[in-house]
């Protein structure tokens, strides 16, 4: 019978040691006593990036990336895509369970009445330059929201935990809506309560003079399973955020705005705005060959594609393609699909490519709905936002609960100079 662990010779000092080995990783906690004498501080290991780290254990969200599987709490998204709904879903991340009928209206109302913003959040987006972009107004008013909340930061007691999940994810819709129509001098539009989470939000961004707006249902549909989509997707970028100012015990307010503020990065939830940007520049299907040379050789990249942890189809970009169509169905054809469509083809016959294991990401096609929807690119991100708020979340509290967890502090591995005395300014060269 094979034993669980892993045994490790120094040959600096021949030593031998056996570390244990548990869900297939050794505990780098383990490596520190490996030492070549008493004074050393012992072995660490490096991992720029953290490509080969487990942060933490999660009961969360489960991602096979080179069998392109992603499950949240179990459940394949291409299931919750099809017949959950986005609080459905919001509810499962959060508490592990698929809701009954019961719960899920519970949910559902106590989202729906705590929609409003304070009017002097409304005053602090009015405070915007008019050309604001309306992730930097998300980024700051959802850490203002912190100072409207101050029993927030009383983490220890659940239901005072429970009440910030709720007023979060009822919120982001309203700030997000409300930073938009800023942005477009126009009025803000108050919540519906009659209408659906993505029918609401489509409300407070589109609504004009009608008394009553109604939305799509096809864009509507869309919206929700979009915000599925984006629910949650393990230790990503912005949820080490999250997780990392969380374990600060810092508010939820504080910690998920710092978790927006990473999703802001081009590299993350600002692909999308990139992708449509990058169609734009190819322009026509005549065009792609010039741009993929250019791809190869190092100029620029292709967005929407590669991903750290997918190295085959993401599975969520699949379903979003056939959402594409649906909303185009609906609303009119987004003439860029067509360079898209292209550059993908090309993309997975190419060598580049395939040997990198390249595939395009959730972001590839996202971008094209939401344009056809009529949404400005610099609110993509914003949308992302509002669809992660839940899995943040999730984590954040599957951070509090986790009695492994502490205060976040990676160690460093220091190259600088030695020790040196300080040298006064009239002598320095
Ligand atoms: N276009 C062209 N080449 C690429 C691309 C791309 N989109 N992505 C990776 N590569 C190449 C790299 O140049 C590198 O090639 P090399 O080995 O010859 O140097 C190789 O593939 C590995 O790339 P890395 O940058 O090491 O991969 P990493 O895992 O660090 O990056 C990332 C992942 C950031 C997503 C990257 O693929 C990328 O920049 N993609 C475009 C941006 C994008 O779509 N981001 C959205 C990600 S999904 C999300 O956040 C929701």
């Amino acid at each position: 019978m094979p034993k669980d662990t892993l045994t490790v010779t120094d040959n600096r000092t021949g030593e031998v040691y056996e570390l244990p080995i548990s869900h297939g990783t050794i505990r780098a906690m383990d490596l520190r006593q490996i030492k070549v004498g008493p004074d050393d501080f012992g072995m660490m290991s490096y991992d720029p990036a953290y490509k080969n780290t487990a942060s933490t254990t999660s009961r969360i969200t489960f991602i096979d990336g080179d069998k392109g599987v992603l499950r949240y709490r179990g459940y394949p998204i291409e299931q919750l895509a099809e017949r959950s709904s986005f609080l459905e879903t919001a509810y499962l991340l959060i508490s592990g369970e698929l809701p009954d009928a019961d719960t899920l209206d519970d949910f559902t109302h106590d989202i729906t009445h705590h929609t409003m913003v304070h009017e002097n959040i409304r005053e602090l987006i009015d405070a915007f330059r008019y050309d604001a972009h309306p992730m930097g107004t998300l980024v700051s008013t959802v850490a203002a929201l912190s100072t409207f909340y101050p029993e927030a930061k009383d983490l220890a007691d659940p239901e005072v935990r429970r009440l910030q999940v709720t007023r979060l994810i009822a919120k982001m819709p309203t700030i997000a809506a409300y930073a938009y129509r800023h942005r477009r001098g126009l009025h803000y539009v108050r919540p519906d309560n009659d209408l659906s989470y993505a029918g609401n939000f489509l409300n407070m961004l589109f609504k004009m003079t009608e008394v009553k707006y109604r939305p799509d249902p096809a864009v509507e549909k869309a919206l929700d399973v979009l915000f599925i989509l984006h629910a949650d997707h393990e230790q990503n970028c912005s949820t080490s955020a999250m997780r990392g100012v969380g374990s600060s015990q810092a508010d939820p307010y504080s910690a998920l705005s710092a978790a927006c503020a990473a999703l802001y990065g081009p590299l993350h939830g600002g692909a999308n705005e990139a992708v449509i940007r990058m169609l734009e520049e190819i322009g026509t299907p005549k065009a792609i060959g010039d741009f993929m040379r250019r791809v190869k050789e190092g100029d620029v990249r292709l967005m929407g594609f590669g991903h750290r942890v997918y190295r085959n189809y993401d599975p969520r970009a699949k379903v979003i393609k056939q959402l594409a169509h649906d909303v185009f169905d609906a609303v009119g054809r987004n003439p860029l699909i067509d360079i898209a469509l292209e550059l993908e083809k090309i993309a997975l016959e190419d060598d580049y490519f395939v040997s990198r294991k390249l595939f395009p990401n959730v972001d590839f096609y996202s971008g094209l709905i939401y344009q056809a929807m009529g949404l400005p690119m610099d609110i993509f991100p914003v949308l992302f936002a509002i669809g992660r708020t839940p899995g943040w979340l999730a984590q954040w509290e599957e951070l509090l609960s986790d009695p492994e967890q502490k205060i976040h502090r990676p160690r460093q591995v220091y190259l600088g100079a030695d020790a040196r005395d300080y040298v006064p300014l009239d002598a320095r060269r």
